[in-house]
């Protein structure tokens, strides 16, 4: 990633920039982009709320990550609640950053962007803990949030408005980078 620079994101005014990349990396159709903007420019009004940016020489922007310290009164956090009650981590909700959203662009992926976009955003959280959630299957987010010492606290949750169960996992932090 040596021509690529890792650093702060003005992602209400990338946010267009930022979900044409999770569109390609994730897959989501135009109606899913439309509401997904809602959802990201809503976050971003929480005060806690951080992202990073991973950007080109020439500006283009190529991957991201946000996130916010965890909410218990917000949707994500109270869909998971229970499913950690049930495996005895629910005490993971509190004190912990989230990572609401990480992706990077197809074509520059498996060049340590993730990493250091993870990393990076983590490494500013004054709390002891991330949690995330990730689809419940061996994908390459997942291995990397292994690789960086997160683990599973519950798996098959299932979110409302997904097609496939999620695992939620978490790290304390700082993480293994
Ligand atoms: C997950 C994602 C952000 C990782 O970004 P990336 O820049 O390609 O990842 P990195 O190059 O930093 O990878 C770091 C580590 O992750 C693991 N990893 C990454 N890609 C992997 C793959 N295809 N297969 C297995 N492990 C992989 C490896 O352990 C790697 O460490 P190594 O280089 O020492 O082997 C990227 O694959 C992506 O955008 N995927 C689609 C969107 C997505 O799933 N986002 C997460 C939603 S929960």
């Amino acid at each position: 990633m040596d021509d690529i620079v890792v650093g702060p994101l003005d992602l209400a005014a990338r946010v267009d920039d930022a979900l044409a990349v999770q569109a390609l990396a994730f897959g989501l159709s135009a109606e899913e982009v439309g509401v997904r903007r809602h959802i990201v420019l809503r976050h971003l009004t929480n005060p806690g709320a951080r992202a990073l940016g991973a950007t080109t020489p020439s500006g283009r922007l190529v991957g991201f990550v946000y996130g916010m310290p965890n909410d218990r009164t917000q949707w994500w956090s109270t869909v998971v609640e229970p499913y950690l009650r049930a495996t005895g981590t629910e005490g993971w909700l509190d004190e912990s950053f989230v990572i609401t959203e990480l992706h990077v662009h197809p074509a520059f992926q498996n060049r340590h962007i993730g990493r250091a976009l993870l990393t990076g955003l983590t490494a500013g959280a004054s709390e002891p803990r991330s949690i995330l959630s990730a689809i419940d299957t061996e994908s390459p987010a997942r291995a990397l949030y292994r690789k960086l010492g997160y683990r599973d606290l519950a798996r098959q949750v299932v979110f409302p408005s997904a097609a496939s169960p999620y695992v939620v996992m978490g790290a304390t932090l700082p993480l293994h980078g």
